[in-house]
């Protein structure tokens, strides 16, 4: 019997970022497609904005600092009880420009804290043989484009998500005997709050030099969810290890 390989009915997936962003919308389209979402981001009140987006009650809040790494440890130990988790994503992320006279190893030690170490915290808990689906799990972290290729005083950024595209094939080879797929997600520029924040949002001809960069134009949060709930899914079990790159053809060139 043929089954939908992209239903998610009864799976439960873990979101950081899930207040904003690439991270609500991932909420929105693994909850659609018959997920149960946990929601972690800072602010309570966008939280609470992504869950009144769901139309069921398929869905649990955790209010963290991800980058307070005990305490939200203990919080999610707390909340998932003795759950089983199919998935994590891991979307929450910070953004910078900056050129190279104005990085610190302070600044450098900040990104990577949520970026980075946030990611792997939260990953080692769930991969836990308390947590994880022994059935199998999908961890998605959200790295970027620019892991993979360079732009002027984008140094930080780029190191913290190019840690990402690398340590997901380290920990895929740790992880594939549990049944566990650890993957990542490279987009270029989508529309979110953290691109109307960014340096080029604010100069009309910096912005449409940006658009022009992206052969089929910017991306829309959508564009990024569907491609994590196709590698959270039954429909991409025989890939781990991989960074695919959601752009609209930005690296093609
Ligand atoms: N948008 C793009 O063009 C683009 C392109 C490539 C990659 N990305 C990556 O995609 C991911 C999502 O980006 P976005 O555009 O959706 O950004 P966004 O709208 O600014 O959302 C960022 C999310 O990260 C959460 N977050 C940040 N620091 C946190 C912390 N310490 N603890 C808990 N949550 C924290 C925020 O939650 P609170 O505000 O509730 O704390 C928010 O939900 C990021 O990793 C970003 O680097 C984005």
């Amino acid at each position: 019997m043929i089954t939908n390989p992209f239903d998610l009915t009864g799976k439960k997936i873990v979101i950081t970022g899930a207040s904003s962003g690439l991270g609500r919308q991932c909420a929105i389209t693994i909850n659609f497609l018959g997920g149960f979402v946990f929601l972690i981001g800072r602010n309570l009140e966008r939280l609470q904005e992504t869950a009144n987006l769901l139309d069921n009650d398929r869905y649990l809040i955790i209010e963290a600092d991800i980058t307070d790494y005990d305490r939200t440890t203990d919080q999610l130990e707390k909340v998932l009880g003795e759950s089983k988790i199919d998935g994590l994503i891991h979307a929450a992320g910070v953004s910078t420009t900056l050129p190279l006279r104005n990085i610190t190893p302070q600044k450098l030690h900040s990104f990577f804290e949520t970026n980075v170490y946030a990611g792997i915290n939260i990953t080692k808990l769930l991969t836990k043989t308390k947590f994880a689906n022994p059935e199998g799990m999908s961890v998605v972290f959200i790295a970027s484009v620019m892991g993979v290729v360079g732009e002027l005083g984008k140094t930080i950024y780029s190191l913290t998500k190019g840690a990402l595209v690398s340590g997901t094939k380290s920990l895929a080879l740790e992880l594939a005997s549990k049944k566990i797929r650890v993957n990542c997600i490279s987009p270029g520029v989508v529309l979110t709050p953290m691109t109307t924040k960014a340096v080029y949002t604010q100069n009309e001809e910096a912005y449409n030099l940006v658009k022009s960069l992206h052969p089929l134009g910017f991306g829309m949060p959508e564009d990024v969810a569907n491609a994590c709930a196709f590698l959270l899914s039954r429909g991409g079990e025989w890939i781990t290890g991989t960074n695919l790159i959601v752009d609209g053809g930005y690296t093609a060139k």
